[in-house]
């Protein structure tokens, strides 16, 4: 939708609640939303028409692809990946470096230690595809 959208000359807002904390050294693209009390911090990158809902954390040097959910207080480490349109449930957290791929779920709480691939559900601490 969003491309169809730009191709007849529609640009999509970015919006960023003003008690969110995004580093001047982050990159958060169009149509992304950027929830109360979320944090982004240096050179990580959000892509499009993502939600970073509150509290969230996003770490330096994480690269958000577009289209993903991270869901309120989800915390990834430092350099972690986040394919597109992937969701993480509530509260979950990732370690540095980790790689998730597109279009998969990480459930509420779950703690991933390990990349996780695409297409895929993947629960618990550490998280595992079920
Ligand atoms: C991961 C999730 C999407 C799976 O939903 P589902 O496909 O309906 O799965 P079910 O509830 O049928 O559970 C299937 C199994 O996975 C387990 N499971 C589901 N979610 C789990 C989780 N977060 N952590 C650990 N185990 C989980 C269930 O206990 C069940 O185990 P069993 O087969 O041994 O009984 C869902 O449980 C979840 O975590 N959603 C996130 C919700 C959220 O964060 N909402 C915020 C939106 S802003």
């Amino acid at each position: 939708m969003s491309e169809q959208l730009s191709e007849v000359g529609f640009s999509l807002a970015t919006l960023i609640h003003h008690s969110a904390v995004v580093s001047q050294y982050a990159v958060v693209e169009s149509g992304s939303v950027v929830f109360a009390n979320a944090v982004i911090n240096a050179f990580a990158k959000i892509g499009k028409n993502c939600i970073i809902n509150t509290g969230a954390i996003v770490e330096h040097d994480c690269i958000i692809k577009d289209a993903v959910h991270l869901s309120p207080n989800v915390a990834l480490a430092g350099n972690t990946k986040v394919g597109i349109s992937t969701w993480l449930g509530i509260g979950s957290v990732t370690k540095q470096g980790v790689e998730i791929g597109d279009n998969s779920t990480i459930g509420a709480n779950s703690t991933v230690l390990n990349n996780i691939p695409s297409n895929v559900t993947a629960v618990g601490s550490p998280a595992t595809v079920k």
